[in-house]
């Protein structure tokens, strides 16, 4: 049983995922396409082409990537299909490095609806997702397994970042009725989201990727 729950886990993840996926790929066609992206969301503005490109094809790189990486990471298709994980992966890293730089373009234009904090945040989001992506590719390609795989678990947790930002405001908002948050996303509860979505996660793998390196080496008592 415990042979089969990191692809359990992924299933169940990249399951899970689907509204999110669904709601950004239509949002960002429905964005692009428009004469008056301003009346779909107001993420964008109707005299913005550039920023609203920008977002809208990162919502749909984004939408791939957020339900591709678990499925990439599945073992299955890693040892099964080796020609799939290869070639698959040269598409989610053109789409991760697209997603991050969508939003970067973004920001940098329009700034985010929660001012600098947020904005800083989403930029360094931004950026890890970029530089994770050519890690992960970087690795793969100098057949250093070790260092792709603890690069592709850090590229999964970004990738699934943004829909669990999501799952964040969804329990809160649940439980407590949206306290210390607000339409601006100026609240206490928005200011720590920011870094919540992401960081604590990235830390959590990080403690079980050394956890599992040291296991692995032979002990020196
Ligand atoms: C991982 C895949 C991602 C998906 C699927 C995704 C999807 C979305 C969607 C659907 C929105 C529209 C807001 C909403 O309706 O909720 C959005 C907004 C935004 N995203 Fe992403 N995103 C992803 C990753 C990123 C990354 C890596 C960045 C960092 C550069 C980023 C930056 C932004 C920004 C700046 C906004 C606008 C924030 C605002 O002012 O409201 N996203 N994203």
């Amino acid at each position: 049983m415990r042979r089969y729950l990191p692809t359990l886990l992924l299933l169940l993840l990249a399951l899970n995922t689907g509204w999110f996926v669904v709601y950004s790929g239509d949002l960002g066609l429905r964005g692009l396409m428009s004469q008056a992206p301003g009346e779909i969301s107001r993420v964008f503005q109707d005299d913005t082409i550039l920023a609203n490109a920008g977002i809208a094809l990162h919502m749909m790189a984004g939408a791939v990537v957020t339900f591709g990486a678990p499925l990439q990471a599945l073992p299955i298709v890693r040892r099964r299909w080796p020609g799939l994980h290869r070639r698959f992966g040269y598409v989610l890293f053109v789409l991760a490095v697209a997603t991050g730089l969508g939003g970067l373009v973004y920001i940098t234009l329009n700034g985010t609806i929660g001012g600098w904090w947020m904005s800083l945040w989403f930029a360094i989001y931004g950026a890890a997702m970029i530089w994770t992506a050519i890690n992960t590719i970087y690795y793969a390609l100098a057949k250093d397994m070790r260092r792709h795989f603890a690069w592709a678990v850090r590229l999964v947790v970004l990738a699934v970042g943004s829909w669990i930002y999501r799952m964040h405001y969804a329990i809160w908002y649940a439980t407590t009725g949206g306290i210390a948050s607000n339409k601006a996303f100026t609240g206490v509860f928005d200011q720590i989201q920011v870094v919540a979505f992401f960081v604590p996660y990235l830390l959590i793998a990080e403690i079980v990727l050394r956890w599992q390196s040291a296991r692995r080496r032979p002990s020196s008592a």
